[in-house]
């Protein structure tokens, strides 16, 4: 039984399990939903990032990417947590989001990234959290404006031939 880490009114994140990568790998081997990434994955590729950024990530930090599950029904519709990922200020905990398109519209990552945020920053103590967003994902960015308290500009490698672009960097400090 996987566990679970947080509630809220509408929905459960809960760690996720090896029986959910088929599902989760519909929204990284979709060219839609990976629309702002360098491309689609896949399956080896998607089952090896979520080793990373779930499964290793659980052990080594008590944190990583979670299953984001109807409340309800425990209908699994996708992805939400906090991964250490690298910006301006180094290696840092950032709040990352994917939704399988069915459930796009409806206040989800908004609701679980809120989640995370206080998550991160009161029971984790963290005194900062951030997300990353590429300046074209729109639909990501007013999840971020909504979730975070301010935004820097800054510049890593993430174009698909490996060169360095600008990304947007959503900040939340522990006040
Ligand atoms: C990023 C992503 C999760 C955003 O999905 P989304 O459905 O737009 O975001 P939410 O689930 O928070 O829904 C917010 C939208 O639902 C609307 N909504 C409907 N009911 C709502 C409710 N009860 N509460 C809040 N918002 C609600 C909001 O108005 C908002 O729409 P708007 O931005 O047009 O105003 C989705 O586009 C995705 O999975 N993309 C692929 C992966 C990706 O790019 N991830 C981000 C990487 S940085």
């Amino acid at each position: 039984m996987a566990r679970d880490i947080l509630k809220t009114e509408r929905l459960t994140l809960r760690e996720i399990t090896p029986a959910d990568l088929p599902f989760l790998h519909r929204i990284f081997g979709d060219a839609e939903s990976m629309r702002y990434y360098p491309g689609i994955k896949s399956f080896d590729e998607t089952a090896r990032w979520f080793q990373r950024l779930a499964f290793d990530s659980y052990t080594s930090q008590g944190f990583g990417l979670w299953a984001v599950t109807d409340r309800q029904s425990g209908t699994l519709l996708g992805d939400c947590g906090i991964t250490l990922q690298e910006t301006s200020a180094g290696l840092e905990p950032e709040i990352g989001y994917h939704l399988w398109r069915d459930h796009w519209g409806k206040g989800y990552a908004i609701e679980a990234a809120a989640a995370c945020r206080d998550h991160a920053l009161q029971t984790l103590g963290l005194a900062r959290i951030v997300s990353i967003v590429r300046p074209d994902n729109i639909p990501s960015q007013r999840v971020a404006e909504r979730v975070h308290r301010r935004r820097e500009t800054f510049a890593k490698t993430g174009s698909p031939d490996g060169g360095m672009m600008e990304f947007y960097l959503y900040i939340t400090d522990r006040t």
